[in-house]
């Protein structure tokens, strides 16, 4: 019989600091009007000391706890990050270590999409029957590969962390899950440097991101809920990528989906990537909105591209 990989529990955690638009004012010529307008962000978190495994370990511990388990009690951690504390070891056998558990460890990375890169693999686990409980997480630190310099970027991004539990359920969980990449985008949106060791910022063509993630992600959403054969009715929540607003709405309206079912916590996270579709989750759970039995569709896009979408009944 197929087994369900069912979320058991959420957790997230964003660093202390504040940066507000009025503050990226100061140093950069933008203003919080064009920043609130063309993105919807108004402010992010950014670290100060903290890793991705410090946010990871904050984050993965909330959901333990949701979840009722001990670390001892996973069978596989799986982090979905673009920014590495080191290039090796994986910052997923850091995270292991630091939360007490003692199962097989490691990173992801499919940048913005990473966090259905990593649900999606962890649910082929479940399903084989080689994993009964596994702790998937998202974390970023963006802001250590940003030019403070480049505004068309440096307003974008924001730093944190989500995680979920899954575990192994004879009844519901993850409904489907469908995963995509196309590397010929590779220098729409990338780090600009040639080799690991060498030190690069985020470029990125913002228009061409933005027509494409749009396009990506409409025509997703439409084939998910096609193969499912559920109609956007029934769908309870949509907890989208946190990248931009209006990509958010324009996916929605496609979707004839009214935006408040959608999640929305970029106005004051900004772009997470792997991190921003847990975190915002993890904010509809706590916040009562999200409830046990709803169906949501998970959904990003990030560099490559890759693409996915994961739907689940919670
Ligand atoms: O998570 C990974 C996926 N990433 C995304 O999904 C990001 C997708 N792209 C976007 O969200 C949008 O393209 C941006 C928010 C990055 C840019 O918004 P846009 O509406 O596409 O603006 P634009 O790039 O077409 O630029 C319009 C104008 C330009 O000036 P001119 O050439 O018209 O004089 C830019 O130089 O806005 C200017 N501009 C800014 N002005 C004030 C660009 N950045 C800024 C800024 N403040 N921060």
């Amino acid at each position: 019989m197929n087994k369900f990989a069912r979320i058991i529990g959420t957790g997230s955690y964003l660093p202390p600091k504040v940066v507000t638009n009025a503050d990226l004012e100061k140093n950069l010529d933008t203003s919080d009007e064009w920043i609130a307008a063309r993105t919807g962000i108004k402010e992010r978190r950014i670290v100060t000391n903290e890793s991705t495994c410090d946010l990871a370990v904050v984050a993965s511990n909330k959901a333990l706890e949701m979840a009722n388990i001990n670390a001892s009690e996973l069978d596989l951690i799986i982090l979905a990050t673009t920014t590495p504390d080191k290039i090796f070891p994986a910052t997923a056998t850091m995270l292991q270590n630091a939360i007490g558990a003692s199962c097989p460890a490691f990173d992801l990375q499919a940048v913005c999409a990473g966090y259905v890169f990593a649900l999606t693999t962890a649910e082929q686990f479940i399903k084989a029957g080689s994993a009964n409980k596994i702790l998937v997480v998202g974390s970023d630190a963006m802001s250590r590969i940003l030019d403070w310099n480049d505004r068309s970027t440096a307003i974008l991004f924001g730093d944190g962390a989500g995680a979920v539990v899954l575990s192994s359920d004879q009844d519901t969980g993850i409904l489907h899950s469908d995963i995509f990449s196309d590397g010929k985008y590779l220098s729409s949106l990338q780090v600009n440097n040639n080799f690991i060791n060498e030190t690069g910022f985020i470029e990125m063509a913002g228009n061409e991101v933005y027509r494409i993630a749009v396009n990506k992600l409409s025509s997703l959403a439409e084939k998910t809920l096609k193969e499912c054969n559920i109609s956007s009715d029934e769908l309870d929540w949509m907890v989208p990528h946190q990248a931009n607003i209006r990509i958010i709405s324009a996916v929605a309206k496609r979707l004839n989906f009214p935006m408040e079912k959608v999640i929305l916590t970029l106005d004051k996270h900004g772009n997470t990537s792997a991190a921003s579709i847990p975190l915002a989750f993890d904010t509809g759970v706590r916040d009562g909105r999200i409830k046990k039995g709803d169906t949501v569709l998970f959904e990003g896009i990030g560099g490559g591209f890759s693409w996915g979408s994961v739907l689940i009944k919670f």
